[in-house]
């Protein structure tokens, strides 16, 4: 290492944990009963060398939701939608008291994922002449996709653009772009994410009750936003609520929710939501992760989470090639305000050029890490991180805003993202920049190591 790097590592109190980090966030201290999890828990990452920084793809499964799925699957006999039923509804509840919400108010209807939940209500949502449909333009493809039941519906779509350089969105643009307070009549839906999972943005939850004033319901994307953050349905009052479980805590999969609101049910042109046969083996599993999440503690993990990406950005941005240039380019905001754990960025060679993600992500495989690249079905994340998506840049070239589709030089398109979990700890951010500074400083595009 050159001095340059040993900057942040002045007297580590441990091999993997800087001082540094340490005096900067001692709040860390408190979250040590996650480096025991780490070691009981998660202990196979360890076991396997390997770097998991893709939280915001999947979470990851202690153990003992395995074992847990193993001893029931042992003591039912035989396992079906009958005999399952009374463990199904224990889930249902246990999903309603993590989000502290009423079960008079709102209900939880199963699904495969989040995005079998948004179409859900695309598909049942009495979009009109009348109607419309608000959308931020940083929303997963799925949300994106409810613009096809508005057409469909004869309702027109405002999308929200989000703002460089923080690629958020100011309330007062919403507020335009919702119009003036009609808590009388119903205007449509307005559909956004509480968290990026591009950006990591966490978008106002303020703007429900904003939106709610002016006539609209609300669907909120909590996909990104649940494995590190807490939802209060008893504070906040969206109307549908889109969750897949796999990524708050890794097992199982194929198990989703939409959770919504009795009195926007009904306003739902077919109440029966549910498929006829639901995951029945599966479901029950969810709530041995509800129980695993509630003795950890949520607010541990969303501390522990703000700290790493606090340091994992002040690490990257201030890597450096040999002529003082940076290595990276972050998109979206570069504290951790109102952000969570998802950090998009590229890496960039010695004259500005950016370095295809492909290539990290191949790099990346090669040492053990897990990470992922491309738009995370988010083309539009932010209109001004358009053009790293070629999906996006396609439809700017249709509109004539763009020349071609080397304008950014990249063969693959999209970013590099970074995310973190409950299992993550400092060490992961170290390692992870050692290997930014071993593969990519001073490193030209094209040239190879
Ligand atoms: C913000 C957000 N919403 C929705 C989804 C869709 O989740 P799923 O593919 O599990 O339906 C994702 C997936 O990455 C996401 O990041």
């Amino acid at each position: 290492m050159t001095s340059r790097h040993t900057d942040h590592v002045l007297t580590a109190r441990n091999a993997d944990e800087p001082a540094e980090f340490l005096a900067r966030y001692p709040g860390y201290e408190l979250t040590r009963g996650l480096d025991r999890l780490r070691r009981t828990e998660y202990a196979y990452l360890d076991e396997q060398n390997h770097l998991y920084l893709d939280y915001a793809g999947s979470g990851l499964a202690a153990s003992a939701q395995h074992r847990a799925h193993q001893r029931r699957m042992q003591g039912i006999l035989p396992g079906s939608p009958s005999t399952t039923a009374p463990a199904i509804d224990h889930a249902r509840h246990a999903v309603l008291r993590h989000l502290n919400a009423s079960p008079h108010e709102y209900t939880v209807v199963f699904t495969a994922n989040a995005s079998a939940a948004a179409r859900l209500v695309g598909e049942r949502y009495p979009f009109g002449r009348h109607g419309r449909l608000v959308l931020t333009s940083d929303n997963h493809e799925s949300v994106d996709g409810l613009r096809a039941f508005a057409k469909a519906g004869h309702s027109a779509t405002t999308v929200i653009a989000t703002q460089r350089p923080d690629l958020r969105i100011s309330t007062s643009t919403v507020i335009s772009a919702l119009g003036r307070k009609r808590p009388d009549r119903r205007r449509g839906l307005f559909a956004y994410p509480a968290q990026s999972g591009f950006t990591g943005v966490q978008h106002p939850l303020g703007w429900i009750d904003i939106a709610h004033d002016r006539g609209y319901d609300v669907l909120l994307d909590a996909a990104a936003y649940l494995p590190t953050n807490s939802l209060d349905l008893s504070l906040v009052r969206p109307d549908f609520v889109t969750v897949s479980w796999y990524k708050v805590f890794g097992y199982p999969t194929g198990v989703g929710c939409l959770v919504v609101r009795r009195d926007a049910l009904s306003r739902l042109s077919r109440k029966a939501l549910e498929d006829s046969s639901l995951n029945f083996l599966s479901i029950p599993d969810v709530e041995v992760g509800l129980a695993l999440l509630a003795d950890t503690g949520v607010e541990l993990i969303s501390r522990r989470v703000r700290y790493l990406t606090g340091w994992f950005l002040e690490r990257l941005t201030t890597l450096r090639h040999g002529n003082g240039l940076p290595m990276a380019r972050v998109y979206g905001p570069t504290t951790t305000s109102a952000r969570g754990g998802i950090v998009s960025f590229n890496f960039l060679d010695p004259s500005g050029h950016v370095l295809d993600p492909a290539l990290v992500a191949n790099e990346a495989t090669g040492a053990g890490i897990s990470l992922r690249t491309g738009c995370f079905g988010n083309p539009g994340a932010g209109s001004n991180a358009a053009e790293l998506c070629p999906k996006s840049l396609r439809a700017l070239l249709k509109h004539g805003t763009a020349d071609s589709l080397d304008v950014v030089g990249l063969p693959s398109g999209g970013t590099v993202r970074v995310s973190f979990g409950a299992p993550s700890a400092v060490r992961d951010v170290e390692r992870f920049i050692a290997f930014a500074e071993r593969h990519f400083e001073d490193r030209f595009v094209g040239e190879l190591v």
